[in-house]
Parts: structure tokens; sequence; C-alpha cells
């Protein structure tokens, strides 16, 4: 199969899809790698690294994808993209459809193939290739919360673990999932009173078990969630529905209950976030404050850390990638239940019930597009 590896144009996204390592992989499987001029250059990677595991370096990302049978990318195509994309090419990478009504139109009318990173599942229902991204966000979102709960930054002026004498910040986790769970992780390390609060029991009972002392789990609902909020410092938002929006658990009259300089970060704002005043940010305007209460709404965290990103994720999605390509993307997802679960729009069609859901499109059953 050909490959094309396009250099990610999202603001500030400095994650590649495929290392030279995974180029090696793919040439020892009989595929062509067409990888674009700097395309790993932001996560150490140059382009010799590329052309000496195999890749044919082009200059533009036209010529990438005017040339690929599979783009291979991390973010989702953004507006000037749109137009490159073929009928029936496939696009493997992260689209989030159910945040953003624009793509999933656009990608409809494009007639491509796409096959979406984050509702790829496995049999026990976990998502194989969001996991490696939600371990650096919900770490990541820890490192950001402490700086801007500094004054000079906007917020309320605590120390996350506080020193002797002086108690350490609260810090609240929506949903204790992977990034709550290493979120809730990095904010015990450092010191934080912590409480994690999640709708599964199951979960609530794991954590519970495997934290250290200074986390405590609560069921997650609006009563619970008003009462915690008056005494947070630092809230993070980590929920997720699988393929749809993210329910909004702090709504706006509650910041009223905040103290000011409280910070809130939305790491789910990805899948439209989980407080009713989140709107995306980006790494360069990473801060908007709302009634005294500062929101960090940075939509592609990892995208700041692309070292440990790319190969976070190219580790993850690799095995996937050389299934697609050494069985074309019918004969995988036909006979790959995780794979197929990826397919989010095919040829025009939408057939991801939580994508079709969010924007009132007719769904297709899956099974038809591969009659
Ligand atoms: N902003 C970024 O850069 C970035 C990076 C990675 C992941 N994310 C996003 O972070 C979000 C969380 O990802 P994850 O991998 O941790 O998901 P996950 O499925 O592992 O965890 C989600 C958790 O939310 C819980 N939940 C669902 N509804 C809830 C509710 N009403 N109250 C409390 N808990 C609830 C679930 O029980 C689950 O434990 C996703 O939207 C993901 O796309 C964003």
């Amino acid at each position: 199969m050909i490959i094309g590896v396009p250099k990610e144009i999202k603001n500030n996204e400095n994650r590649v899809a495929v290392t030279p390592a995974g180029v090696t992989e793919f040439r020892k499987h009989g595929h062509v790698v067409y990888v674009q001029a700097e395309a790993g250059k932001s996560s150490g990677f140059s382009d010799e690294q590329y052309a000496e595991a195999g890749a044919t370096i082009l200059p533009t990302i036209e010529e990438v994808y005017a040339i690929a049978e599979m783009i291979i990318k991390v973010k989702e195509p953004i507006a000037s993209e749109y137009e490159l994309i073929k009928e029936n090419q496939l696009l493997f990478t992260y689209f989030h459809f159910a945040s953003s009504e624009p793509l999933t139109h656009a990608m409809i009318e494009r007639k491509a193939v796409c096959l979406a990173y984050e509702t790829v599942e496995k049999t026990d229902r976990s998502l194989p290739l969001l996991v490696p991204m939600s371990e650096v966000a919900g770490r990541m979102a820890i490192q950001e919360g402490a700086k801007y709960l500094e004054k000079p930054m906007g917020g309320f002026g605590i120390l996350l673990g506080g020193v002797a004498g002086v108690k350490p910040a609260n810090v609240l986790v929506l949903g204790g999932g992977i990034v709550g769970t290493q979120a809730a992780k990095m904010a015990a390390g450092l010191g934080a009173n912590v409480t994690i609060v999640d709708i599964s029991l199951p979960r609530l009972r794991y954590l519970e078990d495997i934290m250290p002392a200074n986390v405590d789990t609560v069921m997650s609902n609006e009563y619970n969630i008003r009462e915690l909020i008056k005494s947070t410092n630092l809230i993070i938002g980590g929920v997720l529905i699988p393929g749809a929006k993210a329910p909004s658990l702090i709504t706006r009259d509650m910041l009223k209950l905040m103290k000011p300089g409280t910070v809130m970060v939305d790491v789910a704002i990805d899948q439209g976030g989980c407080f009713e005043t989140s709107k995306a940010t980006t790494h360069e305007d990473p801060i908007y404050e709302v009634d005294g209460v500062v929101h960090y709404c940075v939509a592609n965290m990892p995208g700041a850390v692309p070292y440990t990103s790319t190969l976070a994720l190219t580790n993850a999605t690799l095995p996937y990638a050389l299934h697609l390509a050494d069985n074309g993307w019918k004969n995988a997802c036909a006979t790959n239940e995780e794979l197929r679960k990826g397919l989010n729009v095919v040829n025009g069609k939408v057939v991801f019930k939580g994508v079709s859901d969010a924007w009132n499109l007719p769904y297709t059953d899956v099974k038809e597009v591969f009659q």
C-alpha cells in the first residue's frame, strides 16, 4: 500500500504519526511510505532519518495527499486540508467528529474512509489509541493546573503540596478513567488533597484500592459536585462517553460557588468539554477567565510534549496501521472488530451512531459498507 505521512498543521501540533522506526516496519511488510519534508522535525526526527529508514520525502502536503492510498495523521484534517482528500482515500487519525459539525460534513462530502483512532475499541471496551494520549494529557493537566494556580498567571496563588504548617491545595478530578487516574496520581504525588468522582462504582472501588491515602473517591452526581467545588482549587475534567459529546458537569451558575482564582483544566474539551463555560483554546493562548475562574481548554495538550507523545502514540497505532496496510481497509475491518469500531464515515455515509446522533445525520449500519 502507498502510505502518506503529512506534517501536522494544526496550531502548535508538533507530533508526527509515523516515526523512522515505523517506516522500517512498513518497508519490511512491502509498503511504500511518503513523508512530507520536516514532518518529524518537532518530534526530534530528521528527514535524513526517515530517508535512511526507507521513506521518500516529498516537499509539499499536496503531493503527500495526492499520492497516498492511506494517510496516517495525528489530528483531524483542518479546513485547508479538506480539498486535498480524495474519494476512497483511507484516513487513519484522530477525528473527534462529535465535537465538529463542519469536519463531519466535509468528510461526508469528500467521500473518504475515515477511521478514527478514538473509537477503535478492544473487546474489554478499552480504547487502545486514546490511552497513550490520555496518559500524557492527564499527567500534563496537573503541571498546567499548578502553573495557572500561581498568582502572576491569574490563579488563587496556592502551592499544590502546601508546606509544613500550611494545608495543601484541594484537587477535584471529574472522571476516574485514564486521564483522571494519571492526573490524580500526579497531584497526589505533589502532596495535594485529591478527590476523584466517577459514575462507575466498580471504578471507584478499584481507585480506592490502588490510590495513595491523600486520594478520596466520591460518587459523581450534581449534589456532590456542587458541595466539592466550594473548597476546590483545581478541577480536572476527564469524563468520557465514547463517541458522544461530554456531559456538562459544571454549569455556569456553579462558578459562583467557587473561590476566585480556582483553575479548571478541561481535558475533555476535544469531546466538547465537561464545563458549560468551556471553549477550545490553543497552546499559544491557553486560558481565559469566566466569573473569576481560570479555564484551560487546550484541545491538543499532548502536542506540547511531542517527544513523549509521538513515541507513546506510535507505539499504539503502528500494529493497527500495519494491519490496514497489509489487508486493505475493507478486509482489515471486516475481520478485525477493534478496527471496525474505528470506522466513522465511509464513502459519504455516517457509520458511527454517536456521530449521527450528534449532528442529526442518517445512520448507516457499518455492515452495509462491506457489501
Ligand atoms: N485535551 C486533550 O489534549 C486530550 C488528550 C487526551 C484525552 N482527552 C480526552 O479526555 C477525556 C477522557 O479520556 P479518558 O481516556 O480518561 O477516558 P476514560 O473512558 O478512560 O475515562 C472516562 C471516565 O469518565 C467517567 N464518566 C462518564 N460520565 C461521567 C460522569 N457523569 N461523571 C463522572 N465520571 C463520568 C467514566 O466512568 C470513565 O471512568 C476524553 O474526552 C478524551 O478524548 C483530551
